[in-house]
C-alpha cells in the first residue's frame, strides 16, 4: 500500500504551506462558530510557541491556529471543522515529548488538551480513576495517594507531562521494572474520531474481552488515530514508601552483571536505574547533589516492600558479588527521594553539558544490556563525542544522550550519525528503537526498519481505517 494521501482538489489547499493565510480566515471563522474566542489563538508569535515538543533535530511547521478546548463537544467541533476543510490537526499535551510527535505542521490546528484537566472520579472499590487528558501526571498521582491508591507510570517529566500525552506516547518511567508502563493502566478511553464522532473503547471492569482491544491500539498511537478526551485508568493500592540503595561500580559491565544477578535471583525491585559517570557529573554540576563522581556506573535500586531494608541488603550483597566498590543504602525516604530527583534530573543536566542533546531510547533484552553499554562506549569513541547514559536498567531501556554543540556543523553531523548507529546496535541485540519515547518524526525511518514492510503495511491500513483523510497528526510515525 502506498502512503495515505488525503483526497484533494484545486480548492482543497489547506495542507499546502503557501495556502495557509488564504485558508486560515475561513478556518478561524469556522472554529469560532463552536468555540469561545479565548480558546482560539492565532497571533503567530503565540502559535509559534506551540510548534515544538522537546526533541532536537525534528522539523516543525507554523500552526494556523492553536485551539484550547474545555469540553468534549468543543473537541468534536474542531475535528468536524478539520474534516470539512481537510486541515491537519496536531494534538498536544504539555509538549514534554522527545520524538517530535507533538510538533506542528504548516497550516495545522494545534489541539492543546491542557485545559481539559479535571479528575472526574477516583473510585477505591473499582480501583479506577476517570480523568480528562490534560491532567498532569503528578497531580493525579497525589490525588489518588490521598485515597490510599497508586497510579504507577512516572515519567521523569511527571511534574509537567499530562495523562493524554502519556497515553499518546505510551510513556514509561522509573517504576516500570515492577509496575509496567502506561499501557497496563489504561482500561478504557473516550476518543473523538477524525470526523468528530465520539467512540468509547474498553471497560472500567476488572476484566473484559469484548472485541478487538482498541484501547491498547490507541496507547502509543501518537495522536494519529483520534483524540483521547477521557480515560479510565487502573489504580493499585499505595505501596509502602520505597527505600533506595546506591551502588558504585568501576565499569558498566560490572553494573550490568549486578542487574543480571538481581533479576535472576527473583528480586522485584520497584526501581533499578543506572547513571554513568558523565551523567553523574552533569547532575552534580547542575544541582550540586554530591553524587560520587569517581564511579563509572552508579546503580540505584529500590524496594517498596514491607521490609525494604532486608531486600536492599540482599540486593546490596549481589552488587558486591558483582564487584561494586561501594554500596550505600539511603537512611530514609527523604534521602531516597533525593537520589530519585538526581536520576530524574539527568536529561536536563546532560543538556547543560554542551547546550544540545539528542536523547536516544533504545531498549534491549536486559541480558544484553552489558553489550549495549559497551557498544555505546565504542560509538562515542568512534565519533569522538560525549555520550552520557542514564538507563531504566532493570528494563534494559537505555537513554544514550549525545551532548553536542549545535553551532558546530561537524559535531552535529557526528551526533546524528552516532544516534543512528546506536539504534542499529539496539536492533542487532534484539531490542527496539524506542522503549518509551515513541517514533514521532525522529525515528520514522527506523520504525520501518524495525517492523518490516508487512508490519508497516498493516499499520498503514489501521491508520487508513481511522483517518482516511490523513488529517490526524500527519507525517508522524511513518
Ligand atoms: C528519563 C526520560 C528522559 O528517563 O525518559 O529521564
Ligand atoms: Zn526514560
Amino acid at each position: 500500500m502506498s502512503r495515505i494521501e488525503a483526497p484533494r482538489d484545486k480548492d482543497d489547499a489547506a495542507h499546502e504551506a503557501g495556502a495557509v493565510t488564504a485558508a486560515s480566515g475561513t478556518l478561524v471563522d469556522r472554529l469560532l462558530a463552536g468555540l469561545p474566542a479565548e480558546s482560539v489563538l492565532t497571533d503567530p508569535d503565540v502559535t509559534a510557541s506551540y510548534a515544538n515538543d522537546m526533541a532536537s533535530f525534528c522539523p516543525a511547521g507554523a500552526p494556523a491556529a492553536v485551539v484550547l478546548p474545555r469540553t468534549v463537544e468543543e473537541v468534536q467541533h474542531v475535528m468536524r471543522t478539520a474534516t470539512a476543510l481537510r486541515v491537519p490537526v496536531v494534538p498536544q499535551g504539555a509538549r514534554t515529548g522527545l520524538s517530535g510527535a507533538a510538533n506542528a505542521s504548516d497550516g495545522c490546528i494545534v489541539l492543546s488538551l491542557t485545559r481539559m484537566d479535571r479528575i472526574l472520579e477516583i473510585n477505591p472499590v473499582d480501583r479506577v480513576a476517570v480523568v480528562e487528558p490534560g491532567v498532569v501526571n503528578a497531580t493525579l498521582s497525589r490525588a489518588v495517594n490521598e485515597h490510599g491508591l497508586y497510579y504507577p507510570p512516572d515519567p521523569s517529566s511527571w511534574e509537567m507531562c499530562t495523562i493524554g500525552g502519556n497515553i499518546g506516547t505510551a510513556s514509561g518511567g522509573l517504576c516500570c521494572v515492577k509496575y509496567g508502563v502506561t499501557a497496563e493502566y489504561v482500561l478504557g478511553l473516550d476518543v473523538v474520531l477524525a470526523d468528530g464522532r465520539l467512540m468509547s473503547t474498553g471497560r472500567r471492569t476488572a476484566k473484559g474481552v469484548a472485541g478487538y482491544d482498541l484501547t491498547r491500539l490507541f496507547v502509543g498511537s501518537e495522536g494519529s488515530l483520534g483524540i483521547v478526551v477521557r480515560a479510565v485508568l487502573a489504580l493499585r493500592p499505595k505501596p509502602p514508601e520505597q527505600l533506595v540503595l546506591a551502588a558504585e561500580f568501576a565499569s558498566a559491565t560490572a553494573a550490568c552483571d549486578a542487574i543480571c544477578r538481581i533479576m535472576e535471583g527473583g528480586h522485584v525491585p520497584s526501581l533499578l536505574e543506572l547513571m554513568d559517570r558523565t551523567t553523574v557529573k552533569a547532575v552534580n554540576d547542575l544541582a550540586h547533589m554530591g553524587l560520587p563522581e569517581t564511579t563509572e556506573a552508579l546503580l540505584l535500586a529500590a524496594f517498596d516492600t514491607a521490609d525494604p531494608a532486608a531486600d536492599l541488603a540482599a540486593v546490596g550483597a549481589l552488587c558486591e558479588a558483582a564487584g561494586a566498590t561501594q554500596v550505600v543504602p539511603a537512611d530514609d525516604a527523604a534521602e531516597s527521594e533525593l537520589l530519585l530527583q538526581a536520576r530524574r534530573l539527568s536529561l536536563t543536566a546532560l543538556e547543560a553539558v554542551k547546550g544540545t542533546t539528542m536523547i536516544d531510547d533504545v531498549c534491549v533484552p536486559r541480558s544484553r544490556l552489558g553489550d549495549m553499554l559497551e557498544g555505546i562506549e565504542r560509538v562515542a569513541a568512534k565519533y569522538d563525542l560525549t555520550i552520557g547514559v542514564c538507563a531504566h536498567a532493570g528494563d534494559g531501556n537505555t537513554h544514550p544522550t549525545v551532548c553536542f554543540d549545535a553551532q558546530d556543523p561537524d559535531e552535529s553531523r557526528r551526533a546524528r550519525e552516532s544516534f543512528d548507529e546506536i539504534m542499529a546496535l539496539g536492533l542487532e541485540l534484539g531490542g527496539t528503537i524506542t522503549g518509551e519515547h515513541g517514533v514521532g518524526v525522529l525515528k520514522k525511518e527506523w520504525l520501518a526498519r524495525e517492523i518490516g514492510p508487512v508490519g508497516l503495511e498493516m499499520q498503514r491500513a489501521v491508520k487508513q481505517a481511522f483517518d482516511p483523510l490523513d488529517i490526524l497528526n500527519p507525517g508522524k510515525l511513518f
